[in-house]
């Protein structure tokens, strides 16, 4: 067994132990130990305590005084894996075309299912490792994927086939979920009904037989998916035991808080756009509240109203949307920086909702999301900073000396 003790460290962050999602003004409340050590025994935390207990011999230790140690990020909801960038839509953005306009004109996300599709599955594998361990380096040690530029059986299927490979092959947890719902394929525009029967009796069929799926996921916006088309195609995936996770209020408030409470989905995703009566509802929805401020940043869109969720109780979890139309960035760092700075919330907040709330939006939460015994040995080490509001107020300063994975350094 191979053990390592670091001592001194000046604040060691989240350390409860597992719990549900930190809601309301709980999220407020960040347990953390001041001058503590830690000790990893192989790829688990093992013990943790202030040093005034520590009782070990000193050699063999890494003194990290001026280290603030907290649990990698954990970012529950991406779209890692895609062909190309579309920054040419970038600059149609700038020149004032909307996300809608863009999408209208063939771009957006039928622009990367062309892509994809047209995109070698080796050359799709390459960029994806890059991408995730570019994000990695970045704190992340937990991720969620979904799938969405496919749009046909073989598309769809190539992409949760490539999830399944990182899964294999990367030090980082990953959870996959289906989002064969993202838009309509051209040859589908006039026919709903029939893309929603080839995602419920030909994809949803070979994905459960090939256990190439945790959730599924749904795209509920106008020119999308309607609410309705949201919930049958949400209880059909229940069926397989895929729990929705679910894109909905990005742009229009069109029902899909009401489908997405009623289809028990683990966590509602995006919320840019949210009357009054969706906030209490969200108040009081047991799953999670997922922000994506990186996706209305990029957008130029209002940022999420995170306060009012927030004061009505609701379970406010960061994801950073990785993808190449509305968030090209995995910075899970900026995301925490953009939640403080421009959605108020306070760092301690902000940095449950990316840590233990983004483990619970994922169902990985008794084994990452915080600094616990028993728990992975996923960690960030900060390079020397006088306090923890100091990581979200230096925005865009890389401030991550080391990341740990499975107990060792990346
Ligand atoms: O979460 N809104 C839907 N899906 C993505 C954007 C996908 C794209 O533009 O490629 C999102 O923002
Ligand atoms: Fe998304």
């Amino acid at each position: 067994m191979s053990t390592q003790i670091f001592s001194n460290i000046s604040l060691l962050v989240n350390t409860r132990d597992s719990t549900g999602f930190i809601r309301g003004d709980d999220l407020a409340i960040l347990p953390s130990i001041e001058n503590a050590y830690l000790i990893i025994e192989d790829d688990i935390i093992a013990e943790i305590g202030k040093m005034k207990d520590f009782r070990f011999s000193k050699k063999n230790q890494v003194v990290a005084d001026n280290t603030i140690v907290l649990p990698s990020w954990c970012d529950s909801h991406t779209h890692l894996v895609f062909a190309g960038s579309r920054e040419e839509e970038f600059i149609d953005k700038i020149k004032g075309l909307s996300y809608a306009e863009i999408a209208a004109k063939g771009g957006g996300i039928l622009n990367s299912a062309k892509k994809l599709n047209e995109t070698s599955e080796d050359e799709l594998f390459n960029a994806a490792w890059k991408r995730l361990s570019e994000v990695s380096k970045l704190g992340t040690g937990a991720i969620e994927i979904k799938s969405g530029y496919g749009l046909t059986l073989e598309g769809e299927l190539k992409m949760l086939r490539m999830i399944k490979k990182l899964k294999e092959k990367s030090s980082l947890k990953i959870k996959s979920t289906f989002l064969g719902a993202h838009t309509f394929p051209i040859e589908y525009k006039e026919n709903h009904q029939g893309y929603i029967d080839m995602i419920i009796n030909e994809m949803l069929p070979v994905i459960s037989e090939e256990k190439l799926a945790d959730y599924i996921d749904v795209f509920c916006e106008e020119g999308f998916f309607s609410a309705e088309e949201m919930t049958t195609i949400g209880n059909s995936g229940k069926k397989y035991g895929f729990k929705p996770k679910l894109h909905v209020n990005q742009l229009n408030s069109i029902g899909g808080i009401e489908a997405g409470i009623a289809l028990d989905a683990l966590s509602l995703d995006h919320l840019e756009t949210l009357t009054q009566r969706e906030i209490e509802l969200l108040g009081k929805y047991k799953g999670a509240s997922t922000l994506l401020p990186s996706a209305a940043f990029f957008l130029r869109m209002p940022l999420q109203p995170a306060r009012s969720l927030i004061n009505a109780g609701a379970a406010v979890t960061l994801a950073s949307d990785y993808n190449p139309g509305s968030s090209p960035s995995g910075n899970m760092n900026f995301v925490i920086s953009l939640s403080c700075i421009q959605m108020k919330m306070i760092p301690e907040e902000a940095i449950n909702a990316a840590t233990i709330n983004g483990a619970c939006a994922m169902e990985i939460e008794k084994d990452y999301g915080s600094i616990a015994p028993g728990k992975k040995a996923n960690l960030i080490f900060s390079k020397p900073v006088p306090s923890l509001s100091y990581l979200p107020y230096s925005f865009g300063n890389n401030l991550i000396d080391k990341v740990m994975i499975n107990g060792s350094f990346i």
